[in-house]
């Protein structure tokens, strides 16, 4: 399972990049308004970066407002996939943009029929949010990721399964036990992920125990 980042502040998309930690990075509008003053350039300094995907969301709410803003998106930069809402618009809007080959997440998917008609738009991801279901109904956000990975699997869909709306640790080995193909991870969940208290404890050990025995390595 991949991991991507879902944030907008370049910073942080920075740090986790470089720390060999994501593969891509999903923003959504509230990201952006949390993180950026300069939206258009903070975007720009992501795709410079960013050697993967990089979900950019619409924000029109016509088919043709969404589409005018996809194909706009998608000229940035050969990395962008237009993310597009589960509503009605919006999978027309994503049929339309993935037939000139347009990269299209559809974000806010709460139920298999929509992860179904974003299959049919022909989409190359769709977003499950586990976190918010999870919030409402206690492992409903799994229950979800595990009908979409089924039926995915009954009629071998291609779209990929990008879980998201994560909210801590083991939402992500659970995603990956289900068979997400990629996550979208919150910055401060990211950087806490490679760190468990033996492992800590035990390479503590090696060390004093090697510094101990005066021996070298043999290179
Ligand atoms: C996915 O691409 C979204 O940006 C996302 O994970 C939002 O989740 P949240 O707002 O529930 O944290």
């Amino acid at each position: 399972m991949q991991l991507f980042i879902d944030s907008a502040d370049p910073i942080e998309i920075e740090n986790a990049y470089r720390l060999g930690l994501i593969s891509g990075v999903t923003t959504n509008p509230s990201l952006a308004a949390k993180s950026s003053q300069d939206y258009p350039k903070d975007i720009e300094k992501i795709l410079r970066l960013i050697h993967g995907p990089v979900s950019i969301e619409t924000v029109a709410t016509t088919y043709e407002g969404m589409v005018a803003e996809g194909t706009a998106l998608s000229r940035l930069n050969k990395h962008v996939v237009v993310k597009i809402p589960c509503v009605s618009e919006g999978f027309m809007a994503a049929k339309k943009l993935s037939s000139h080959n347009i990269a299209v997440n559809m974000t806010l998917c709460f139920t298999l029929n929509q992860a179904l008609l974003a299959a049919n738009a022909g989409v190359l991801f769709v977003s499950p949010f586990l976190g918010r279901l999870n919030e409402i109904e206690r492992n409903s956000g799994f229950e979800l990721l595990k009908k979409i990975k089924q039926a995915y699997s009954n009629y071998n869909i291609k779209t990929k399964i990008l879980a998201a709306s994560i909210r801590q640790a083991e939402d992500i080995e659970t995603a990956a036990l289900i068979g997400a193909d990629i996550c979208t991870v919150p910055y401060n969940i990211l950087i806490g992920l490679s760190a468990h208290p033996l492992t800590k404890k035990g390479l503590d050990k090696f060390l004093t125990d090697w510094k101990g025995s005066g021996l070298s390595l043999p290179v």
